[in-house]
């Protein structure tokens, strides 16, 4: 979208910051109320306020969330704000998640986005959530954070509100390890992307591989006809009665579980597109026979399931990603979204790095679930091409990169 804000009513004005470019950016797609600032493409802060609630009920509940963003958005704009040591009067425009997401919950941050940019007389830009997990590669964090303050306490006694980017300042000084003490290769220090590059987009809602020819130039060439990867974890994990979200208890269970102990059977989708919902059913009717040897199957065996599952998932994965790199002859892979916390996933991906001679980017676990820093860099290339939107954008549920 590239609509000028002059069919809005209200005069723009220059933002304060002097000649920097000082972004505010909003995520409210799901379960997390996340604000950033990013300054000359900088992230100066990002606080995450999660909504615990869902827990009891086992996935998210839209209007639980919807209420949680409108109790979290005031204190964690203001905190982020605070944070940065930005006022709100040097902002240059604020960026909001448009969508995808849960229509509830997108109209809290896309209403308090209008409201403020409205008050402030400065422009609005919308980020489709997708493309920010993709440009998450491409936030540079500022050299001797601040440091780690007191997460604060969230409104309401079942959220958790903190600031992700000061909590993982504490692990600036040394490299980032992930779970099997493999260093991360994401973007501190400058590395970055360069284009074209793959990127493996995997969330509770999106498995896709995208060829990223610019900030702004994104092509899916592949994706789920069905359940994402994500999903499919989740469900695993209902299934096995290991609470919500499943996507981390599968793979702290994994990492003391056998890959090999048990076969799921395998999609085959033709193209690089993917399909989880078979292997999904074959782990549940698999599971449902050997329940009826031993009741506590489960129980017995709950390590070797989840890193089994897990394996294939990521094997699938893995193999259409490799596919795409090999005939687009694209050797720089990234991945992103919240599966790309998986342990399982970093390790083959390092495994790929090794054997197929990419140059890979995993974001931090921090940049991996929704957040606002994603939202705020996307707002700052957009900045730049001066792609704004008219107040009245209204939020999207379902979109997806073009
Ligand atoms: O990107 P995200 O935070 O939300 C959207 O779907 O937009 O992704 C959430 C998904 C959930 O399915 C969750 O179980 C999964 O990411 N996840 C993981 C891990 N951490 C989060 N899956 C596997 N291993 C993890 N460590």
């Amino acid at each position: 979208m590239n609509e000028s804000q002059g069919n809005s009513p209200l005069p723009l004005r220059e933002g304060r910051g002097g000649s920097s470019i000082i972004i505010l950016g909003i995520e409210s797609s799901c379960d997390d109320t996340s604000a950033a600032v990013i300054k000359d493409g900088v992230l100066l802060s990002n606080v995450t306020a999660s909504q615990a609630v869902h827990e009891s009920y086992g996935g998210v509940v839209p209007e639980l969330a919807s209420r949680a963003h409108q109790q979290n958005i005031v204190p964690v704009v203001d905190q982020a704000l605070k944070r940065a040591g930005v006022s709100r009067e040097e902002l240059s425009a604020i960026a909001f998640t448009r969508g995808p997401g849960l229509m509830g919950s997108l109209l809290v941050g896309v209403s308090f986005a209008k409201g403020m940019a409205a008050s402030l007389g400065i422009p609005m830009i919308e980020v489709n959530h997708l493309q920010g997990h993709v440009l998450a590669h491409f936030i540079k964090e500022e050299e001797g954070l601040t440091p780690l303050t007191p997460s604060l306490k969230a409104r309401g006694s079942s959220n958790h509100q903190t600031d992700k980017n000061n909590t993982e300042s504490q692990n600036q000084s040394t490299p980032l390890l992930n779970r099997e003490g493999k260093g991360e290769s994401l973007c501190k220090g400058g590395s970055f992307p360069k284009f074209p590059f793959l990127c493996l987009l995997v969330s509770g809602g999106n498995s896709q591989i995208i060829k990223v020819k610019a900030y702004n130039d994104m092509e899916v060439i592949g994706q789920t006809i069905d359940d994402a990867a994500g999903e499919a974890i989740d469900k695993a994990a209902k299934v096995m009665g290991l609470g919500y979200p499943g996507g981390p208890i599968i793979d702290k269970l994994a990492r003391q579980g056998n890959p090999n102990a048990y076969q799921f059977s395998k999609p085959h989708i033709p193209g690089y597109d993917y399909s989880f919902s078979g292997l999904k059913t074959s782990f549940l009717y698999n599971l449902r026979d050997w329940m009826k040897e031993d009741p506590d199957f489960i129980e017995h065996h709950k390590e070797d399931l989840a890193a089994s599952y897990e394996k294939a998932i990521v094997d699938t994965l893995m193999n259409k990603l490799r596919l795409a790199a090999r005939d687009l002859k694209i050797r720089q892979v990234a991945v992103a979204g919240g599966v790309s916390a998986n342990t399982g996933l970093r390790n083959a991906f390092h495994e790929y790095a090794e054997k197929y001679h990419w140059k890979i980017f995993i974001p931090k676990f921090s940049y991996t679930t929704d957040n606002a820093a994603m939202i705020a860099i996307t707002g700052y290339f957009k900045y730049q091409d001066k792609d704004f939107c008219p107040m009245e954008a209204p939020a999207y549920s379902r979109v997806t990169i073009k």
